[in-house]
């Protein structure tokens, strides 16, 4: 008879495996780690401590039962991430595709709740094809376990998905349901449906990459967060990431030591152009502001209008909203006040100060924006900012016209501070355009309207294209040398760091969605 140690060897062996040799070798031929690869590239050398390597599914439905895989297809467990405890899961596409079942399912729940009843971070490496056909109904229920416990988890200990393979179906969902998602460019895909399907529903011929690929999901869906060029990277970006957030909503995110120095900036005294029609790059206010290469973009290549990412001040975890005037203006449309919205929101859950810079024409105007909700997306952001109760600082650069003024963190609705550079418009409406509506009586019935228009426009910007009516108000707590912006940030959030605000009793808010 075996004796129990070689038995328990070789059982630990058999597990490690996986789906045997054959299948890792494809595996790697795709440009693929596998699922313990992976889990040691993320965790700190030997601090990985795996449950459940020993289950197995208990199927029998398509001979499923000669298909015992130790460990039925995902790794799971704990470990520290430069030094931080962090539960993660690592699904095994050489078992089954990856797919999930009864057991698979409930292994990723136990450390699920594990992570909740600890209050750590959890990592997801996805790689299946979703539910496992064999099983039936089983699977679905196991989805949905998994599903309500990333609602349950939402804000209380950040959730991150990797995904780096071909996921499909109930594959997609959960990672829909967690704070952020990273996908690997060429190897890894999201789709509800695959290009079988959706040949057959709709007659469309499309790849899996047109489909769903990393670029696709960047650029015009906006659904994953970040993409980069490999699975090491991906890995690279979560630690990055996981580095601005705290452990979970009860902590502050942790601060670098940070020396202090000269925080002028005299650079950003020649930033913003001479004309307000002419663009500039929001990125290099950024960079001037923030501490050294500490700024890493949410979303980069979607709603571009929008720059929202996380960075340090001093050594503190920040979000930054910011408008884009490269881009469109920087004008508010729909993808740019949902994709801000969510941004506000993860950082409030999870005590990350918000700075907002400002640079915007208004709400982008046209049949496409109203049909499609402008309105309920724009109020979305409202919302985000309104409720977030983290100390809140808005610099407003340039424009800040109409209701956007009011939207991007405006002190009526609860920025602790505002400040505003000498460029700052601060008006309803850009001087052309207010001309234009109020003299238009005057206009039309002049001799030389295109010269009384010019008139009406000068008028109505000595009177409003400044930020002086604001500051009369106190809407703007003060007028800066751009210069000093970053001096006035660094004391301004080291003032608010003790702030409380709380909101109402409530069960929950009603986010226009
Ligand atoms: C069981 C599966 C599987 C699944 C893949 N496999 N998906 N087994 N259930 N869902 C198995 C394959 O049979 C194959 O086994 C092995 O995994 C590798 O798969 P391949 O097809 O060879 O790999 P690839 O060519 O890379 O294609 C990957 C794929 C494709 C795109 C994921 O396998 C696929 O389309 N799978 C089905 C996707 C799907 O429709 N899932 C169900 C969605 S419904 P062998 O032994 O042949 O190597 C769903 C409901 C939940 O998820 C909804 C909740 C909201």
């Amino acid at each position: 008879m075996e004796q129990p140690i070689d038995r328990l060897n070789r059982m630990r062996e058999e597990a490690l495996q996986g789906g045997g040799q054959e299948r890792i070798e494809v595996q790697h031929g795709k440009g693929k780690l596998t699922a313990r690869e992976r889990i040691d590239l993320l965790l700190d050398p030997g601090s990985f401590e795996e449950l459940g390597m020993l289950v197995k599914h208990r199927s029998t439905n398509f001979g499923l039962d000669k298909q015992q895989f130790l460990g039925d297809g995902v790794v799971t467990g704990y470990g520290k991430m430069s030094g931080r405890l962090v539960y993660v899961f690592s699904q095994d596409f050489t078992v089954l595709g990856g797919s999930l079942a009864e057991a698979h399912a409930k292994k990723i729940c136990r450390v699920m709740d594990l992570a909740m009843q600890n209050g750590a971070p959890l990592v997801g490496l996805n790689d299946s094809g979703g539910a496992r056909i064999q099983e039936g109904v089983v699977s679905l229920g196991g989805y949905a376990d998994i599903f309500y416990r990333n609602v349950r988890a939402s804000g209380v200990i950040p959730q991150l998905s990797a995904i780096l393979g071909p996921c499909a179906g109930g594959a997609v969902y959960s990672p829909a349901l967690t704070d952020f998602i990273f996908m690997a460019e060429g190897t890894s895909y999201m789709f509800v449906t695959g290009p079988n399907v959706v040949k057959t529903v709709t007659h469309e011929e499309v790849t899996s990459e047109d489909l769903g690929g990393a670029k696709v999901h960047a650029t015009k869906s906006g659904v994953t967060h970040f993409t980069a060029r490999n699975e090491a990277a991906v890995i690279q970006e979560i630690k990055d990431v996981l580095g601005y957030l705290p452990q979970n909503c009860e902590e502050d995110p942790a601060r670098l030591p940070y020396k202090g120095g000269d925080e002028t900036r005299p650079e950003l005294d020649a930033l913003i152009p001479d004309s307000a029609q002419q663009p500039y790059d929001i990125r290099e206010a950024i960079a001037q502001v923030a501490d050294s290469d500490s700024f890493m973009e949410v979303q980069k290549d979607y709603a571009e209008n929008m720059v929202c990412g996380f960075a340090r001040l001093a050594g503190r975890s920040i979000g930054i909203v910011a408008n884009q005037p490269a881009f469109l203006a920087g004008v508010l449309d729909i993808k740019a006040s949902a994709k801000a919205a969510r941004f506000v929101r993860t950082c409030d859950a999870f005590n990350v100060p918000l700075l907002v810079l400002e640079d915007v024409p208004g709400f982008l105007p046209g049949t496409d924006q109203e049909w499609n909700g402008i309105i309920s997306n724009g109020a979305k952001l409202l919302y985000a900012f309104s409720e977030a109760t983290v100390p809140r600082v808005t610099v407003i650069t340039r424009k800040a016209y109409g209701g956007a003024y009011d939207v991007m963190n405006s002190q009526h609705i609860g920025a602790d501070l505002v400040l505003a550079w000498p460029k700052a418009e601060i008006a309803v409406m850009g001087a052309k355009g207010a001309a234009e509506i109020i003299f238009r009586k005057e206009i039309a019935s002049s001799d030389n309207p295109e010269a009384t228009w010019k008139e009406k426009e000068a008028e109505y910007a000595e009177l409003f294209a400044h930020p002086y009516n604001a500051a009369a108000r106190g809407y703007v707590d003060e007028v800066i040398l751009p210069r000093n912006t970053r001096a006035k940030l660094i004391r301004a959030f080291e003032m608010l760091e003790n702030k409380v605000d709380k909101l109402p009793r409530k069960k929950h808010g009603n986010i226009p969605l």
